[in-house]
């Protein structure tokens, strides 16, 4: 079913916007319960489809969640490693972490080969050869992949790439390894800090995420634990970069600045004018925008997931902005649906250049990815005219309660 998004554009967004709490960290907690003997209790989990899918896998395992608001109850205590071959698997990335968790918990798991948003080639190579490392062996039948360890043993491991998912599915099967883990260059993003301070409380001996060199002891059992997670940088930085581009006096709430340094100081070099609180962005009326150039990175730099929601704002922007992609080099799919609302924008191999000022109109657009979605939301927002998103199910995967958020700004969507 064509789920699709309509918003009448133009209408200048005020008010205030409270972040909701972080996907991409949750989507590694949930998986890391497999690892618990005792209930766990998550509060504020964001109420978006990927959780949903993520809850309906923990099910197939057995695992009981109980939905209190946005607190969960989980219990692991009856969990069955079943194998995991539907279709949620298919959809969402992070079904990728029950590789390592399933692996450290029961030296064995079997499930199909992970699906999620299509931004050009997506390998797990790094994961793969991480779990080798541990002593785990590795078969793969067409699109099965089957993964034992008679026994996992700690090992340093280098990761070629700081990769987010390899560093997270290393430290999960690591956990019950025997000894030390050290992984190198490991991905220094905030969500692999939340997931480790999560595994610490319930018993783990993980030091150093954060950095990149991780240290794993293993240990022989996890109990429950209560946790609350991070908020959403990607969903705080969407929301600054649309009342950017159309808002005035917005207060984006629920926000830990640090974890959006690269993104604010690249608006600020933009015109933008905002007050950094301790836990609050405000944006207020802006015009007048510079052309920048921006290279995503990976933490602290300028985060890939942002690119795409900054695009908007960059084509209201006076001059040329250049976007440099060092991490999905196809993640451009976005510009050649602005382009339908008037954007002028060139793709090259891994860079886009952005011509402004351009003014947007209202179009039929795609969101062939979640980020897309997100950079489609904005430029209907600040176009002229009526703006129709179709597949608008990759936005709800990643923003809990976007209509209603929107419409408490005053934004004309439905
Ligand atoms: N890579 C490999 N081999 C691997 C793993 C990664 O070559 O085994 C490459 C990737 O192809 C990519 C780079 O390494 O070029 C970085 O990929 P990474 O593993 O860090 O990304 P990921 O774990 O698959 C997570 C987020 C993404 C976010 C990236 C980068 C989750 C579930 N996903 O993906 O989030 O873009 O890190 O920060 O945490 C999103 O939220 O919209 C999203 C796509």
């Amino acid at each position: 079913m064509n789920e699709f998004i309509k918003i009448q554009g133009g209408r200048t967004l005020s008010g205030e916007v409270e972040i909701s709490s972080s996907k991409n960290a949750t989507v590694a907690i949930l998986p890391a319960v497999v690892l618990a003997s005792e209930v766990v209790k998550l509060y504020d989990v964001p109420d978006i489809e990927d959780i949903n899918a993520l809850v309906s896998l923990l099910g197939k395992l057995n695992i009981k969640v109980e939905k209190n608001d946005d607190n969960f109850t989980i219990d692991p205590t009856d969990i069955e490693n079943v194998v995991l071959d539907c279709d949620e698997v298919r959809k969402l990335r992070a079904s990728y972490y029950f590789m390592g968790a399933l692996l450290g918990r029961f030296r064995h798991v079997r499930m199909l080969y992970p699906g999620g948003c299509n931004l050009g080639p997506r390998p797990i190579d790094l994961h793969l050869k991480g779990f080798e490392s541990l002593g785990a062996q590795i078969i793969t039948e067409g699109d099965m992949i089957e993964i034992n360890a008679e026994n996992l043993v700690g090992n340093e491991i280098y990761l070629d790439i700081a990769s987010v998912g390899a560093t997270i599915n290393i430290m999960l099967a690591a956990v019950f390894a025997e000894g030390r883990t050290v992984i190198r260059n490991a991905a220094k993003e905030p969500e692999i800090i939340d997931l480790s301070s999560m595994l610490n409380k319930m018993g783990a001996k993980i030091r150093g995420a954060g950095t990149s060199d991780i240290t794993i002891d293993g240990v022989s059992r996890l109990k429950g634990c209560i946790h609350d997670i991070i908020p959403d940088r990607i969903e705080a930085g969407t929301y600054i970069c649309m009342a950017a581009a159309i808002g005035e006096n917005v207060t984006v709430k629920n926000v830990i600045p640090q974890h959006i340094e690269a993104l604010l100081s690249k608006l600020e070099e933009c015109g933008v004018k905002m007050e950094v609180g301790v836990d609050y962005v405000k944006v207020f009326e802006g015009k007048d925008f510079k052309a920048i150039d921006i290279q995503t990175q990976t933490f602290p730099g300028f985060a890939t997931d942002l690119q795409q929601p900054i695009t908007p704002l960059l084509c209201m922007a006076e001059g040329e902005s250049h976007i440099v992609e060092t991490i999905y080099p196809e993640r451009f799919k976005h510009c050649k649906e602005l382009s339908k609302m008037g954007a002028v924008i060139d793709v090259g191999e891994a860079k886009s250049t952005i011509y402004g000022p351009k003014k947007l109109h209202g179009a039929r657009v795609r969101a062939t990815d979640l980020r897309c979605g997100a950079a489609l939301i904005i430029a209907g927002l600040m176009a002229e005219g009526e703006t129709i998103i179709d597949d608008a199910y990759h936005i709800y995967r990643g923003y809990a309660g976007i209509i209603e958020k929107l419409r408490g700004l005053g934004a004309a969507v439905e």
